[in-house]
């Protein structure tokens, strides 16, 4: 039995009462807070950074945070989030000049380390840091927004990272990212992802513990 882990995205939550509707999401079942960090130049959108982690932590958010960095260069963000109280970090390689570095650089700080895969990109950043990984997070849509269609060929990079990670013996958790919803959630566990981040598809529902639920039955047959 796997451990899957639904990590919903802040980025789909009402910024106006930002605390009120993580407290929701994590009472509604959720495992972890998914915080998606954009800065309008490595993607084409801005949303929140370090204060808003800080703010959530001071808030009462024990869970952990999963801060999805989508910005270049990466090392200074990487600084400011350890300090704010992040759990995970991860960044895409192609954003940082020296990713063994400052994938060693998150470590240090006591969080823990990822990598992220655009849907065009191949994986070979990853193959020589297998060790230095906590996560390898799969983009099923491309960055920058909340709301698209999952990107089918998705499933078959899903396949292959997961025999890296297996062949690697490493502990490595696989997550998905981008248009995951309860129908879909069954096929990408099957194709080897054990952590699932939701935005749309939780923020957007009427009940979150009725689609967070719906999501776990599916995971579980
Ligand atoms: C996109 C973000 C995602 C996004 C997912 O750049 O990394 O985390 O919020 O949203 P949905 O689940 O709506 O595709
Ligand atoms: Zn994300």
């Amino acid at each position: 039995m796997s451990d899957y882990k639904i990590a919903p995205s802040i980025l789909s939550a009402d910024f106006a009462r930002l605390g009120e509707e993580v407290d929701n999401v994590l009472a509604a079942g959720a495992d972890w807070v998914h915080f998606d960090v954009m800065d309008n130049h490595y993607v084409p959108n801005l949303t929140i950074g370090p204060m808003v982690c800080q703010a959530l932590r001071k808030h009462g958010v024990e869970a952990p945070i999963d801060v999805h960095l989508m910005v270049e260069p990466v090392d200074d963000m990487i600084r400011m989030f350890a300090d704010a109280g992040a759990t995970y970090i991860t960044f895409h390689p192609e954003a940082s000049r020296h990713p063994d570095r400052s994938l060693q650089l998150i470590r240090s700080l006591g969080c823990k380390a990822g990598l992220v895969f655009n849907p065009a990109t191949g994986l070979d950043a990853a193959k020589y840091v297998m060790d230095k990984l906590d996560m390898i997070l799969l983009m099923s849509v491309n960055p920058g927004f909340g709301g698209q269609k999952f990107i089918p060929g998705t499933l078959e990079k899903l396949r292959e990272t997961r025999q890296l990670i297996d062949a690697s013996g490493y502990d490595i958790r696989l997550e998905i990212d981008g248009g995951v919803n309860r129908d879909n959630i069954a096929e990408i566990a099957a194709a080897g992802a054990d952590t699932f981040v939701a935005g749309s598809a939780i923020f957007n529902a009427p009940d979150y513990s009725e689609v967070i639920g719906a999501m776990r039955q599916s995971l579980s047959q």
